[in-house]
């Protein structure tokens, strides 16, 4: 997925395709009343989203902002605050799913659940959205060493 000559953009845009993926698969499950499925699913996600951040904080963000002021909407605190919350609201979600039993969860449950599941979402679509525009582009311009680590990171 990651070629050396792909946009950075381009390959970042993919880590937030198969995050989605992988949110869409517990979603399903959970639609359909199937609950074991959407814990295995949902943990999937999570651990996936939590490894995300991780390398973003680690070996994405730091050249960013070592790179100079960064553009409004991209301060440490908004960056580092999405990751910390995103990561939260999908341990209490998994949590949530957690407390709903396997066998003869009412749609009302299902729906409950659901309601948190796509707070994750649309944060994570905020959140990357941010990334996209404000953050990935930067990361282009800044030598050969550093894109190389973005895509480590992104590997
Ligand atoms: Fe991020
Ligand atoms: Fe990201």
């Amino acid at each position: 997925m990651s070629g050396a000559g792909e946009a950075l953009v381009a390959v970042h845009a993919a880590v937030h395709d198969d995050l989605e993926a992988r949110w869409w698969r517990s979603a399903e499950a959970l639609t359909a009343l199937h609950l074991a499925d959407a814990k295995v699913r949902w943990a999937d996600f999570a651990a996936a989203l939590a490894r995300h951040a991780e390398r973003e904080d680690a070996d994405v963000l730091p050249p960013f902002f070592a790179a100079g002021e960064p553009p409004r909407g991209a301060s440490r605190e908004i960056m580092a605050g999405e990751h910390e919350r995103l990561v939260a609201l999908a341990g209490d979600t998994g949590r949530a799913l957690g407390d709903v039993p396997d066998e003869g969860a009412t749609r009302r449950e299902a729906i409950d659940v659901l309601d948190q599941m796509l707070r994750v979402k649309h944060l994570l679509e905020h959140h990357g959205i941010r990334e996209q525009e404000l953050v990935y582009p930067r990361l282009e311009g800044l030598g050969d060493e550093v894109r190389a680590r973005v895509l480590a990171a992104l590997g």
